[in-house]
């Protein structure tokens, strides 16, 4: 694990493997670690990049964020690694942030792979459920946290050892960082617009049996995207990169360049 001293605190991340730059930008509550199939099967390939957002992993300090933010601080990374441009793929909240980041620093993205999650803003519903989770991190802690998140995060009956390794990974989250990335999905800005406006390569992935960001609503992203390819991936739910990367890691290596800019 690598760290980056930036502005806003220190960064941790992995960096692996040869050829064209590919960031790896996390869900939540989860960090870097959720990526162990995609650095296995790309680095042979690839300049892998998975960082983790503020808080998560071993980013530090936990600490108030909004995803203009977290473009920031990527940005400031791709900059201390001297990566001009890159390949971006976000998986959920990771795409909450890969697709403001397009939007504020498009000449940095190559192609672009938004996997389970959505352009728009949080309706009021979902705005409430997240003020409720982060009353109950204040009250309890994470301990139910898991219990309250695998359900929706895999596909019903999932494989033990990811659901093993998706609790595990919850299990480390601290309470802060849980609470200031509630607080900065429930405030993101509606970014739908920015997809109108895209003019790199975009490929949009939903697990087939994904339960937060349907496949349907997934499907309507990529095609309100110039050109924008999508892809069901199947046996798999909102965590589609852990529970089949068989046939994500297919659709990634299909669909990055493999030559440098
Ligand atoms: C995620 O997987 O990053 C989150 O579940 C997304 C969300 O809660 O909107």
């Amino acid at each position: 694990m690598l760290k980056a001293d930036l502005q806003s605190g220190l960064v941790s991340y992995l960096d692996q493997g040869v050829g064209p730059a590919v960031l790896l930008i996390h869900a939540f509550p989860l960090d870097h670690t959720m990526w162990q199939p995609q650095m296995a099967a790309l680095s042979s390939k690839f300049r892998v990049i998975a960082p983790d957002t503020r808080g998560f992993g071993g980013s530090l300090p936990p600490g108030p964020w909004t995803m203009d933010q977290a473009c920031d601080v990527l940005n400031q990374l791709l900059d201390r690694l001297d990566v001009k441009a890159c390949s971006i793929v976000g998986l959920s909240m990771g795409g909450y942030i890969a697709l403001p980041f397009y939007a504020k620093f498009p000449l940095r993205v190559r192609h672009l792979v938004l996997a389970d999650t959505r352009a728009r803003a949080d309706n009021d519903a979902e705005r409430a459920g997240r003020n409720e989770l982060i009353e109950i991190v204040k009250q309890e802690g994470i301990h139910s946290l898991p219990d309250r998140m695998i359900p929706r995060l895999l596909q019903p009956s999932p494989d033990v050892s990811v659901a093993g390794l998706v609790r595990s990974i919850i299990e480390r989250a601290h309470p802060a960082a849980v609470r200031c990335a509630l607080a900065a999905m429930r405030d993101r800005p509606d970014a739908s617009g920015v997809l109108d406006r895209i003019d790199s390569p975009t490929l949009v992935l939903a697990g087939e049996h994904d339960a937060i960001t349907r496949v349907d609503e997934c499907r309507a992203m990529a095609e309100r995207v110039p050109g924008g390819r999508f892809i069901e991936i199947p046996y798999a739910g909102h965590l589609s990169n852990l529970e089949n990367p068989k046939d994500f890691n297919r659709a990634l290596i299909d669909f990055l360049p493999l030559t440098q800019d």
